[in-house]
């Protein structure tokens, strides 16, 4: 097989995540970069060809059907200007915002979707909390467009207000919401004027328009566009890769995802703003160059994908090297050895044989049962990427097992969900196994779990609720004189981190001030951003 070399592959690649709130248009817009990608032949509706559009491609969870929700993150490939794009999908729920974290671990950028009328949303605000935690450069996408919204100069002032990040507008609308007619490039002043087509479903045919016929085409909104278009240059608000790598600013793009219109722009942006894959930070401080042998980042677990097969599939992140399948990969956490047999890649519920694949591009590997979420997988030369941080739980449930009988599954699906970090398991001397408790950054987690256990592992459980309310990290060290205090209780991970849960915040405070000896960190995320 001819191999290629692992820089120059990367050169053409760009890996990134799209985030938002729900219903914002991620799945349309997912739609419709394969539509202009040519990944789905000439019509995206072959992708909306199913039960209610909610079981798009990238949806394939039973749960995540009935609840209208993205629980799973999928990973699709494309070719766009002879660039290869992997899209990696992020769970739209706040409640799985640790997943998003982990997802963004793997990506080079993301693209923040907001909906035209709503801006910036709640939800919108803790992911883009997650993508500053890890400094992953965003590129801004007000979407729906053909719908009245709010005022496109009104957008940038929220984005720039909450996000406190400069918005460079890219393209700028002529129209205001919900009489979209073109946008302007802001680079070349360009017009550009779409036409819509049935449902969306071909690509927006596009006219380059001079300036006076757009005044004629579009005398209602083309002054004013153009009024502001030139004001944001004066401004200097154009797009700027380098403040834009710094997450200083954010490129903005207008369009409307089920029109079509813009879509093109974006992906042009995606190309040429997004960063190519480069060498990786290493736990040691040291990098992995893309030319070193094949390593990859493990950031997703996750099983029972394929009702038939109840598999267990590792997605991971190639960063270095190339990746062949068959290679004999070893886990760095367990210093096992597995074989790469079955990489595939994935395109929603459709998984293909994988031979070949560079750094940015994502595996899915089946059934490798020794790698954990945050492992590093690789050949010849060992390396560890620096921890993934755990995020602070805010919801404790104590879970029992309901019939005996089925102790063994239970244990077996508790751990599971651990290793997949679908929830933090959580043990404490006196019940152990029995009944550990649960705990979660968000509600739905506990509503996954449950279903898992009896839909999965054949173990149906009941949940208790608990006192507790916050979780600090601690240690062995201080663990003696916390287990000795009211109101708080030290629990250990699989992985030996010991978390103090307390049943209030006050109270924690307390201990805080009154034993500054004692080690409580923060976790990512504490005190429920957004
Ligand atoms: P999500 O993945 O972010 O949750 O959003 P999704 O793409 O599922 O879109 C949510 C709703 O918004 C869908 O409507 C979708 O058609 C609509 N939508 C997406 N992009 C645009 C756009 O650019 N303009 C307009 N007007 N609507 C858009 P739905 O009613 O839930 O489904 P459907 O009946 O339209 O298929």
């Amino acid at each position: 097989m001819l191999v290629n070399d692992p820089s120059s592959e990367a050169a053409r690649r760009r890996t990134f995540a799209i985030i938002s709130h729900p219903d914002a248009g991620k799945t349309t817009l997912t739609e419709k970069f394969l539509l202009y990608g040519g990944a789905l032949g000439k019509e995206a509706g072959t992708v909306k060809a199913r039960e209610g559009r909610r079981s798009a491609t990238s949806d394939w969870m039973e749960m995540e059907q009935q609840r209208g929700i993205s629980i799973t993150s999928a990973a699709l490939q494309f070719e766009y200007r002879d660039t290869v794009i992997n899209l990696l999908d992020t769970p739209g729920h706040r409640d799985f915002s640790e997943d998003t974290y982990r997802v963004l671990a793997a990506a080079d950028a993301a693209i923040m979707v907001l909906d035209a009328a709503k801006g910036i949303e709640k939800q919108t605000l803790k992911l883009f909390e997650v993508c500053r935690e890890r400094e992953i450069p965003f590129i801004t996408f007000v979407n729906k467009w053909d719908r009245p919204g709010k005022i496109a100069l009104e957008l940038l002032d929220e984005i720039e207000q909450t996000l406190i990040v400069d918005p460079t507008p890219v393209t700028w609308p002529v129209g205001i919401a919900g009489d979209f007619r073109g946008l302007i490039h802001q680079a070349s002043g360009q017009y550009t004027r779409f036409e819509r087509t049935a449902r969306g479903s071909t690509m927006a045919p596009e006219t380059q328009v001079e300036s006076d016929q757009a005044e004629e085409l579009d005398v209602e909104w083309w002054g004013e566009a153009q009024e502001e278009a030139e004001l944001l240059r004066e401004l200097g608000r154009l797009a700027d890769r380098d403040t834009f790598l710094n997450c200083e600013s954010t490129p903005v793009f207008f369009g409307s995802a089920m029109t079509n219109f813009g879509i093109r722009f974006l992906l042009d942006g995606v190309v040429d703003l997004i960063p190519a894959p480069s060498a990786r930070t290493l736990a040691d401080g040291t990098t992995r160059a893309l030319d070193e042998p094949f390593a990859g980042l493990v950031f997703k677990m996750q099983a029972g994908m394929d009702k038939s097969h109840r598999d267990r599939i590792a997605f991971v992140r190639v960063c270095s090297g190339v990746f062949e399948r068959g290679l004999i990969a070893t886990a760095a956490s367990s210093g096992r050895q597995f074989s790469t047999k079955y990489a595939q890649t994935l395109f929603g519920q459709d998984r293909e044989t994988v031979d070949t694949a560079y750094p940015g591009d994502i595996l899915g590997l089946v059934n490798a049962n020794d790698v954990r979420v945050g492992d590093a997988v690789y050949v010849d030369m060992p390396c560890e990427f620096p921890a993934l941080p755990a995020f602070a739980p805010e919801h404790f449930m104590r879970v029992r097992v309901k019939d005996t009988s089925k102790f063994k599954q239970f244990r077996k699906g508790v751990a599971q969900l651990d290793e997949e970090g679908a929830i933090q398991v959580l043990r404490d001397d006196f019940l152990g196994e029995q009944a550990p408790v649960l705990a979660a950054v968000g509600q739905l987690q506990f509503e996954v779990a449950t279903h898992r256990l009896e839909n999965e592992f054949g173990a149906p459980v009941a949940l208790t609720s608990t006192p507790y309310t916050i979780a600090r990290k601690t240690d062995v060290e201080s663990t003696p004189k916390l287990q000795a205090m009211q109101g708080v209780d030290v629990f250990k991970r699989a992985n030996g981190t010991h978390l103090a849960l307390f049943e209030s915040r006050y109270w924690m405070d307390r201990v805080l001030t009154d034993f500054p000896e004692l080690t409580l960190e923060r976790m990512v995320a504490e005190g429920g951003l957004g």
